[in-house]
């Protein structure tokens, strides 16, 4: 019998210690062995929990516990968990966790303390949907030139229901936490560092490279504006919070923000809580794995399947490689990257306040390749929306600042980026 500990029986480790006891018969089937949940760990004991296994507050409990064969991390947080892993690892135990914060800053020195010891995660990437077995065996065969996807379940509920159904924000960023997506501080969503976290994970198995959350361009969702979503109805965008990894040269992009994408391409179409990743290898081609990307039993079920992995006995390097990768791929600078930009500007409505725009950008050589006025509330001011053709990231931004500085802008400059 193998048994588990669980630590934090929240939404997800309750999923986990239910499911192994209701589908026990398969679980036992696919690993050949019995599997049963022994302990969890909780901040606060007053709080009933619907398990039927024994709950402390003491997570020394359960990584010290002889007993314990694997230890489940599912608490949430970096420093803590980093302590508490380390500890199961160095006890010989082996470990799964679906902290993708943790990850995004410890991968490194996680691999290196778990040695041959297993350290699985599937849970921490797209939820229910087995894109790091994919990328870590799957496709273990190709070079890959991209991964890109919507990597936020709360993100993308709330978008859905923002477009589709004129949701207010506040309202439905609530409706997601009680759902069980959000993550215990929601900031991490809405503001793009959870699909940052995910984004930094896939990256090391993908390509070798070891960043932090620090060193990539991160944007949420906050300043999406009702004009954003009109306008990118009218010219055929869907607005998704996308996850970005992209092989450029001997440079990798590596970014998260929101981002116009065509209304008829398949991740378009990925509504509510569904997250879908497409990786691109340089043999296979275009791959896409679509699924639940949060939730309670979702998530169990990743997690339930990195357990039934170690007990099989199979068993391979966390991040994928058995020996140093020489790839020569290096994170490119944010400033470097190339896209396309849609641009949201609030101007006096009189002559020549157009051209002024217009030849600022072109200053910056960037052009134009369609804009859109609407009129605002205020009869002397007028919105102007633009998509430019590619150009450079840190380009845009001087541009943007030239922009506010004109004497026709007022306020703020917004700007979305857009993927085709
Ligand atoms: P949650 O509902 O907030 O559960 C966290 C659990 O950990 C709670 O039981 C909490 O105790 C316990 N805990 C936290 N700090 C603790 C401490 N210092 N000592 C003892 N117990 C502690 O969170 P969750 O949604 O299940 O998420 C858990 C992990 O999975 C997070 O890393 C999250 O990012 C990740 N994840 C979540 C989802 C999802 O859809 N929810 C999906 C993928 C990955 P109390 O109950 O007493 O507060
Ligand atoms: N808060 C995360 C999300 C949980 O909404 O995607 C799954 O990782």
């Amino acid at each position: 019998m193998v048994k588990i500990g669980i630590l934090g029986v929240g939404t997800v480790g309750e999923s986990v210690a239910k499911i192994l006891e209701a589908n026990a018969d398969i679980i036992e089937a696919r690993a050949g062995k019995k599997i049963v949940a022994k302990s969890g760990v909780v901040r606060n004991m007053n709080k009933k929990r619907d398990v039927q296994i024994a709950i402390s507050d003491d997570p020394y409990s359960v990584v010290d516990d002889p007993e314990i064969d694997i230890v489940v991390e599912l608490m949430g947080g970096v420093e803590e968990p980093y302590a508490l892993v380390k500890r199961a690892l160095e006890n010989g135990k082996a470990v799964v966790t679906a902290n993708k914060a943790l990850l995004a800053y410890h991968r490194y020195e996680l691999q290196e303390i778990a040695g041959n010891i297993p350290l699985m995660y599937e849970a921490s990437t797209a939820g229910g949907i087995p894109v790091i077995g994919a990328l870590r065996t799957g496709l273990a065969a190709n070079h890959i030139e991209s991964i890109q996807g919507i990597m936020n379940g709360t993100c993308n509920y709330m978008l859905t229901k923002m477009i589709n159904e004129g949701a207010q924000y506040d309202e439905i960023l609530r409706e997601a936490q009680e759902l069980g997506y959000a993550e215990a501080d929601p900031t991490f969503d809405v503001g793009g560092f959870d699909a940052a976290h995910k984004l930094l994970i896939l990256a090391s198995i993908a390509y070798g490279i070891d960043a932090k959350p620090e060193d990539i361009l991160i944007e949420g969702i906050e300043n999406i504006t009702q004009t954003d979503v009109a306008f990118a109805k009218e010219f055929g965008y869907e607005i998704k919070l996308l996850g970005i990894a992209k092989k450029v040269g001997e440079g990798v992009e590596l970014r998260v923000h929101a981002t116009m994408i065509p209304s008829e391409s398949m991740i378009a179409k990925v509504d509510g809580v569904m997250n879908a990743v497409t990786v691109v290898g340089d043999r296979v081609g275009e791959t896409m794995y679509y699924g639940p990307g949060a939730g309670g039993d979702a998530t169990a079920s990743a997690v339930i399947a990195d357990i039934v992995d170690i007990v099989r006995g199979n068993q391979g390097p966390m991040l994928g490689y058995k020996k140093g990768l020489e790839s020569g791929l290096k994170l490119l600078p944010k400033e470097q990257i190339v896209t396309q930009y849609y641009i949201r500007i609030e101007v006096d409505d009189k002559s020549g306040v157009l051209a002024a725009i217009t030849s600022t950008l072109g200053e910056f050589g960037i052009s134009i390749e369609s804009m859109l006025q609407k009129p605002t509330s205020d009869a002397h001011i007028a919105k102007l929306l633009f998509t430019t053709h590619k150009t450079q990231e840190s380009k845009m931004h001087d541009a943007i600042t030239a922009l506010k500085m004109l004497d026709v802008v007022h306020g703020n400059v917004a700007m979305m980026r857009i993927e085709k």
